[in-house]
């Protein structure tokens, strides 16, 4: 099953992909985690995207989509995959719909005044990157899953996080119709719990 979860910054993405490729055994596959291990390694790739996702911006099409497209053609996606972040313009779901076919986009639906308090609160595991929110764990500092640090994302400060709904609304959103069109788009409040969003994408996914 070829899969992507559509959303703005902070709707559930990570979250609920975690959950999704454990459940249907599909690799999960962020851009923006791809992005952060580039950043963390100091590579070529990870230089360029810093530039851009420490403003809140998009890392030009170019670049984003050569390294999916690469991903795409690792063994593991041969029974399929979970995309998370991707694509982010008509542009990137243009040259996707090039390489392979979409079975099922999600659209995890949240209001976009709830997502800055979402994201400002949000730490992640430098270890494992599982995200936490700082309502449900309080000052707790290590992740309960491995132990890791909790740290928050560099691009979470209020300013980045406000240009990155603001990229969302011009250049992402675009893509529910996109879908749509295609007979392809499922939508799903994601202004539920966790569990509760869970169990509503699955049910849709079969
Ligand atoms: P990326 O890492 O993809 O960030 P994003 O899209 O901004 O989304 P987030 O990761 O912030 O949110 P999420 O939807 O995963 O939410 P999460 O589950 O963590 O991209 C970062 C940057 O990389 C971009 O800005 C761009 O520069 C670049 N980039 C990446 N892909 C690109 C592309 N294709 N093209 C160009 N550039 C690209 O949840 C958020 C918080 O809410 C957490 O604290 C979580 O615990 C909590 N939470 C989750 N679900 C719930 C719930 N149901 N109820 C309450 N709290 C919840
Ligand atoms: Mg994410």
């Amino acid at each position: 099953m070829n899969v992507i979860l559509l959303g703005a910054p902070g709707a559930g993405k990570g979250t609920q992909a975690v959950k999704l490729a454990e459940k249907y055994k599909i690799p999960h596959i962020s851009t923006g985690d791809i992005f952060r291990a580039n950043i963390k390694g100091q590579t070529p790739i990870g230089i360029v995207a810093k530039s851009y996702i420490d403003k809140g911006q998009l890392v030009p099409d170019e670049v984003t989509v050569q390294i999916v497209k690469d991903r795409l053609e690792d063994d593991d996606c041969k029974v399929g995959y979970l995309l998370d972040g991707f694509p982010r313009t008509v542009a990137q779901a243009e040259a996707l719909e090039k390489v392979s076919k979409v079975d099922a986009v999600v659209n995890i639906d949240v209001p976009l005044e709830k997502l800055l308090r979402r994201i400002t609160g949000r730490r992640v595991c430098s270890k494992c990157g599982i995200s936490y929110h700082i309502d449900f764990i309080g000052d707790v500092k290590k992740c309960s899953e491995c132990d890791g640090e909790l740290i928050q994302r560099a691009d979470d400060n209020e300013d980045t996080v406000k240009q990155r709904l603001d990229v969302y609304v011009k250049q992402t959103a675009p893509l529910i119709e996109f879908y749509k069109s295609r007979g392809v788009l499922i939508n799903v409040d994601g202004d539920k719990s966790v569990d509760e969003v869970f169990e509503s994408i699955s049910e849709k996914l079969g």
